[in-house]
């Protein structure tokens, strides 16, 4: 049913139909359209312009039609443009022309937007309450390994050794401040675009900031151009759905290099990979690398709507309509990869005595012997060049640092006496590293600490957001 009609001597031709409609993919935001129309209509009947008998009967309308779209009896009809025409056209069905009185002071202009900013606020609490559950299962899993040794990297090569907790604990702190990227675009979002009418507002005395209340939003937005025409809130969730994609990816490469042969660190629950058609004996990790080739589609999906907007003039302009299947596919495939991402990494089980022999191999307490000098009172650059040579002379004689003679190691520097094999142990080497933030053991447990008080404080800031929008989450 086409909203429009009396300047016009014909329908739209069909390529003009089928390329306009979008009730394909905007069909989800129903329950939200169905809210912000109960919101329009409580100020319409205050403004008395909608008697008090119609609007009752229109109220019990669109609460029928509430239960009817989750009950899936009510659908869209091959002739429906998109989500309002389709609402309108059962509005209509059950009321006759009364139904159309709803569309007075709004259009589908500001509809779409406020819609879409109930969808995206309601979906986004629900991906930082998935993020928080990985989190979880993340800071649960490092503690598992505060004590275990592991090599730890830069540039792929063994550079110091690290606690696998801390190593593993890393990526819950990311995550943190993914979450606190939510709360802040939450807070930046919560802005209602209902009133703003087709750009200018409207001359019926109504109320938008009462209905911005009665929605749960902080405030009306405070310009009528600015409602309709602004997707930032979208390209900004995008960016932070893209941001937690780009994580999950980083993890999952992980993930794939501790479960290869060479490496052999990690085994992945067989609940939690995949088998091969063709090769008996593989057992492969999927999930960590559909999390990170997902992070593609999420780049791509902010990419899409950052030069859908870059270009557009004034207010409303069509394109517009392109902003919401890059959003939903965005959430859609977070949802999709999160609980499996978290599920896997509850499940793996690391090897410590792998890890743990690993951890001084490729030289990696070199450092140890510089730092020792420099204790000794050596300048770093000169500590930093024995060190050098006694990694030079392991490599040409096939030793381990440790294993350097008593006068080798006062060959390369006097002061590098036979107790600097005492710094040379895994063990000692991480419980130095107790600077803020470092790898000794003592200090992961309370980074492991301070994470869990972050994330509880996240989980309550969650749960209050997603009452405040309670009794529209639907599609
Ligand atoms: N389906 C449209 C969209 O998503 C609704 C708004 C249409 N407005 C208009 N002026 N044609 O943007």
């Amino acid at each position: 049913m086409a909203l429009w009609g009396g300047r016009f001597t014909s329908s739209p031709a069909e390529a003009v139909f089928a390329l306009s409609r979008s009730i394909e993919f905007d069909w989800r935001l129903a329950p939200y359209d169905l809210r912000a129309s109960l919101a329009h209509l409580m100020v319409l009947e205050k403004a008395k312009l909608i008697s008090s008998t119609d609007a009752q009967l229109i109220r019990k309308s669109l609460r029928e039609l509430q239960d009817e779209i989750a009950q899936g009896t009510f659908l869209p009809a091959p002739e429906d443009e998109d989500v309002h025409s389709a609402l309108e056209r059962g509005l209509t069905a059950k009321l006759g022309a009364t139904g159309g009185a709803l569309r007075a002071g709004r259009s589908r202009n500001d509809q779409v937007a406020t819609d879409l900013r109930l969808f995206s606020l309601d979906h986004m609490l629900h991906i930082a309450n998935l993020v928080t559950d990985l989190q979880r299962a993340i800071v649960a899993k490092a503690g598992e390994y505060v004590d275990a040794p592991a090599p730890g990297f830069t540039h792929l090569q063994h550079a110091q050794p690290v606690s696998f907790g801390h190593e593993l604990l890393k990526h819950a702190h990311a995550l943190d401040r993914d979450v606190a990227r939510i709360k802040d675009w939450h807070a930046r979002s919560s802005f209602s675009p209902l009133g703003a009418g087709a750009l200018a507002g409207s001359s019926l005395h109504l109320d938008p900031e009462g209905v911005a209340s009665d929605l749960g939003f902080t405030a009306a937005i405070a310009n009528s151009i600015d409602a309709v025409s602004d997707r930032d809130f979208v390209a900004e969730a995008l960016f932070v759905l893209a941001m937690i994609g780009s994580h999950l990816s980083r993890m999952g490469e992980e993930w794939c290099l501790w479960a290869s042969t060479e490496f052999g660190w990690a085994k992945i629950d067989d609940a939690f990979a995949t088998g091969s058609s063709i090769m008996p004996q593989k057992k492969n990790p999927d999930i960590a690398e559909l999390a990170r080739g997902k992070a593609g589609r999420l780049i791509g999906n902010l990419t899409a709507v950052l030069s859908m907007l870059k270009g557009l003039p004034f207010a409303y302009n069509r394109d517009l309509q392109e902003d919401k299947e890059p959003l939903f596919d965005s959430i859609d495939t977070l949802n999709l990869v999160l609980p499996a991402f978290t599920g896997m990494v509850t499940t793996t089980v690391f090897d410590r005595e792998k890890m743990s022999a690993s951890a001084p191999t490729g030289f990696s307490l070199a450092t140890e012997i510089a730092d020792y000098l420099v204790r000794a009172g050596v300048p770093f650059a000169q500590a930093h060049e024995a060190a050098g040579k006694c990694v030079h002379t392991c490599e040409s004689e096939k030793k381990e640092l440790h294993q350097l003679t008593d006068s080798q190691f006062t060959q390369i520097h006097p002061l590098l006496q036979a107790d600097v094999r005492d710094v040379l142990t895994v063990d000692g080497a991480l419980r130095s590293r107790t600077t803020f933030g470092g790898t000794a053991p003592a200090n992961v447990r309370s980074q492991i600490g301070a994470l869990e008080g972050l994330i509880s404080s996240n989980a309550s800031w969650i749960a209050g957001e997603s009452q405040r929008f309670s009794g529209m989450m639907g599609a």
